[in-house]
């Protein structure tokens, strides 16, 4: 029998705040018409002060545990991806570990921008299949809110802040993480970048994007590592009950799928009320849509994610 990483409980949390298009066109020179056409997005989550990545994170990771009937002390791994943490250091990954009350257990944070989950998911999925740990909390956790240039309505619109948790558990048999595929391309560091931090400006930075050129390159990608991690695990498009992207824009979703040759309700969308989370938005997803009973034991379902860097990645998993 094969060791695997099986998802054994999902929680999201997100900030108090809901903020639809039509209150923020009343602060930024944009349109509730012009966000929905373009992105699909129709409401996001801003966080107030006293709600960060990390209190996002902790909340979302009780609320898998609680799923899972996994008690917080029994957890021996914690990888937290986020592009912005509450400090530079310590990671947000032991501050989280902290407010779950866990005294001792690998913990630490992974950055790949919007990628991070499907990074954070592959390196906790090696880690429990090798023995490091029975049982692992995964989290996506962002706040984008406080890199957001509110100057900026090509790229203030778009984000929103929010937490999502998987916890996995080591099981022998067929469920579970079957495959993963990771990439990342450097050359493209100019296209989406913050423009600020400790080793350069010394500042946190704002957010910038060349959104058109970014979607081009999300759709190639997307399509590809798709059609990689389906075959690393031997399976076909048509095996997939569920996939559950990242959740930048609509469009890119609905592009992809068609490439793939994935109808649109096989897809997971919650684009509209959450905007892109980044890292957080795979894990929100997913836990919004195993909540309302779209996502049931037993589905075939592949994750994936493009962001920043560019970094991009896929998994395939059995529920
Ligand atoms: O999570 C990481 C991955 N990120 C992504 O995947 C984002 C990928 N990119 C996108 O989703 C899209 O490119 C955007 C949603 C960012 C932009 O959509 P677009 O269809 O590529 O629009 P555009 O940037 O070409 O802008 C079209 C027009 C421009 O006006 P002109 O120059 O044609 O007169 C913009 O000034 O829309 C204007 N515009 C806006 N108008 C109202 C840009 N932002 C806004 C806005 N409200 N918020």
């Amino acid at each position: 029998m094969t060791r695997r990483a099986v998802i054994a409980g999902s929680g999201s949390a997100l900030p108090r705040q809901r903020v639809t298009n039509a209150e923020l066109a009343e602060r930024v020179d944009t349109s509730d018409e012009w966000i929905v056409e373009r992105t699909g997005i129709r409401a996001r989550h801003l966080a107030a002060p006293d709600e960060t990545t990390a209190t996002l994170a902790a909340d979302a990771a009780r609320a898998a545990l609680d799923m899972a009937g996994i008690a917080a002390t029994d957890i021996g791994l914690i990888v937290l991806a986020t592009a912005t943490p509450d400090q530079t250091f310590p990671s947000s990954a032991t501050k989280v570990q902290a407010m779950l009350g866990i005294d001792d257990c690998v913990a630490f944070d992974v950055h790949a921008v919007c990628t991070g989950f499907l990074y954070a998911l592959s390196v906790a999925d090696s880690m429990v299949r090798t023995g490091v740990a029975d049982h692992a909390l995964v989290i996506g956790a962002e706040t984008f809110s406080r890199i957001l240039d509110w100057e900026d309505r090509t790229t203030c619109v778009l984000f929103g802040d929010g937490a999502g948790a998987l916890v996995l558990k080591a099981e022998e048999g067929t469920r579970g993480i079957l495959a993963t595929r990771l990439h990342a391309d450097g050359r493209h560091n100019d296209l989406l970048y913050v423009d600020g931090g400790p080793s350069t400006t010394g500042t946190v930075g704002k957010l910038r994007m060349k959104g058109r050129e970014v979607f081009r390159h999300a759709v190639v990608n997307l399509s590809a590592v798709l059609g990689e991690v389906l075959g690393a695990a031997g399976l076909e498009p048509a095996d997939v009950d569920w996939v559950v992207p990242h959740q930048a824009n609509a469009r890119i979703l609905d592009a992809t799928a068609k490439k793939l040759g994935l109808p649109p309700e096989k897809i997971v969308v919650t684009v509209d009320q959450h905007a892109n989370t980044s890292a957080a938005s795979v894990p929100l997803a997913f836990d919004t849509a195993v909540r309302d009973g779209r996502i049931k034991r037993g589905d075939l379902l592949v994750l994936e994610a493009m962001g920043g860097g560019f970094t991009w990645g896929a998994a395939a998993v059995r529920y």
